[in-house]
């Protein structure tokens, strides 16, 4: 398929954030935009630092899985941020990234993504995008966050292989495609505002929840311990998942894979 590449001036010239994007790298091709990230962070890079790829030839996803993305299809970007707060906390990154893409798809497009927990991104249903969130830790001190977004944009849903949660793309769910370099303006411009209010004490917390379809629903969630099923009953501050099985006993995920099992309850 045809595409028309991000343009590093552009991009450069038409924001206007506070933090998000004030330092940015536009790659061809690189292995992955969060290794890049990371190594970009220990050597300095500002709070909200941006790597940007058109193509990655060594994605990574959540759980040690690739990350797919035909070249040119997608928004493949990893943000920087230096908030002060405990390794613990970090997942609020993650919460103000996936809300701040789902607000601006929501303004560009007029569709309404929900969140998947703990990472995904959904329209109807189906996987929209990830994030992968990777953490610099030291000396017990959180250094930086490292947010990982993909998202499928302009993708043909049978350029991806085959996939646990079924795909889809804004294409898809448009019909037409969509101007990327606009979206991952307006993308950078929600995360920064989201970031700004959070830097002065907001929580993201209400607003994550309330666009997670997970919450009263059966669910199986698959950890490094084992599976867990039950009913997800909420999320707390730190983005854990509440989840009570069967025996009544409510346990909580920090991490993990959900398989929604049911209608919401
Ligand atoms: C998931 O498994 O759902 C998370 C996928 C995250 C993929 C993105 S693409 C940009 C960034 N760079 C990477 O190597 N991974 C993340």
């Amino acid at each position: 398929m045809e595409w028309v590449p991000l343009d590093l001036g552009v991009i450069r010239r038409e924001l206007e954030t506070l933090r998000l994007g004030r330092a940015v790298e536009l790659y061809d091709a690189i292995d992955s935009t969060n290794r890049r990230a990371s190594e970009w962070a220990r050597a300095g890079a500002l709070d909200g630092a941006v790597v940007l790829a058109e193509r990655q030839t060594a994605g990574k996803g959540r759980l040690g899985r690739r990350w797919f993305a035909p070249g040119g299809s997608s928004l493949l970007m990893s943000i920087v941020l230096r908030p002060d707060i405990q390794p613990l906390q970090a997942q609020r990154m993650t919460m103000i990234c996936s809300l701040g893409a789902a607000q601006a798809i929501e303004q560009l497009t007029g569709l309404i993504a929900a969140l998947k927990w703990p990472n995904d991104l959904l329209l109807s249903g189906k996987k929209l995008g990830g994030v992968l969130t990777e953490l610099g830790v030291s000396g017990g001190r959180l250094t930086h966050v490292i947010v990982g977004m993909g998202l499928n944009i302009n993708l043909a849903l049978e350029q991806l292989p085959e996939v646990m949660s079924p795909p889809t793309s804004l294409l898809a769910e448009l019909g037409r495609p969509v101007d990327r370099q606009v979206l991952l303006l307006s993308i950078l411009s929600c995360v920064d505002g989201l970031y700004d209010r959070f830097l002065s004490g907001w929580s993201p917390h209400e607003a994550w929840r309330e666009r997670l379809d997970t919450i009263g629903r059966e669910v199986s969630v698959g950890d490094a311990d084992g599976v867990v099923t039950g009913v997800a009953e909420d999320v707390d501050a730190d983005g854990a998942l509440l989840v009570r099985s069967s025996d009544g006993v409510v346990r909580r995920m920090l991490a993990g894979d959900v398989t929604l099992r049911g209608e919401r309850l």
